[in-house]
């Protein structure tokens, strides 16, 4: 297989200072809704990128729930891999690889979760198999055989059938504070644009051109 022949020239787009946003939230609600409209899969799918205590980072996709001024808000197992990580060690970031618009961003920040009230009015606008699923998955964990988790999850069914099915105690969101974000504009001759937003202790953001 040839894969030193795999390549391509990035030429949709340019980024310049003038475009930017002054603040990384704007630019990335304009971003993310460019994404949505060009309709690529998964436009809120996100690398989370954790670092456990004995300093080994490890990343899984995870879907962006809502974003402010305050951070960008994902839901998962509070007892999972990726928890346990962020409970030793808060700092965190994220990636958004899209591919066939020759962007991507990249966040840097500090976890933390979001409020039980929080959790649980997203958990609650969630699809019922999915709050089934939430409840029957160990995440994290090894399994002796698919049928394993199958069964928790008719067991669970079992449990709530003809009700409302709660938010677990150990499952909600984290909040990703960021302190540095990039945004990352494919260009021609491996030329990209990249522009860094970094959180200064005046809470102003600085805005700086990387090269590529
Ligand atoms: C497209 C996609 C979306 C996903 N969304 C989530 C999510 O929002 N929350 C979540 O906990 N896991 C999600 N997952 C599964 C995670 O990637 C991962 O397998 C799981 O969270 C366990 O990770 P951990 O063992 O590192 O904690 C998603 C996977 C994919 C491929």
């Amino acid at each position: 297989m040839d894969l030193q022949s795999i390549r391509r020239e990035y030429l949709t787009g340019s980024l310049t200072r003038e475009q930017l946003d002054p603040s990384p939230v704007a630019q990335f609600a304009l971003w993310l809704d460019q994404a949505i409209r060009m309709e690529l899969v998964d436009p809120t799918a996100m690398v989370l990128a954790t670092v456990n205590a004995e300093g080994q980072p490890s990343q899984r996709v995870v879907l962006l729930k809502g974003f402010d001024e305050h951070g960008f808000v994902f839901y998962t197992n509070y007892d999972s891999r990726k928890s346990q990580d962020i409970g030793a060690n808060a700092r965190v970031s994220l990636h958004f690889p899209w591919y066939p618009i020759e962007r991507q961003v990249l966040v840097c920040g500090v976890a933390e979760k979001v409020s039980a009230e929080q959790s649980k009015t997203y958990f609650n606008s969630r699809p019922r198999e999915s709050q089934l699923g939430a409840w029957a998955s160990p995440q994290s964990r090894v399994l002796a055989s698919r049928e394993e988790i199958v069964a928790r999850f008719n067991s669970v069914s079992d449990k709530f059938a003809d009700q409302e099915i709660p938010l677990p105690e150990f499952w909600g969101g984290f909040r990703v504070r960021p302190s540095r974000v990039e945004f990352w504009q494919g260009g021609a001759n491996r030329l990209h644009d990249r522009f860094q937003y970094a959180l200064q202790s005046s809470g102003h953001w600085q805005i700086d051109r990387l090269a590529p």
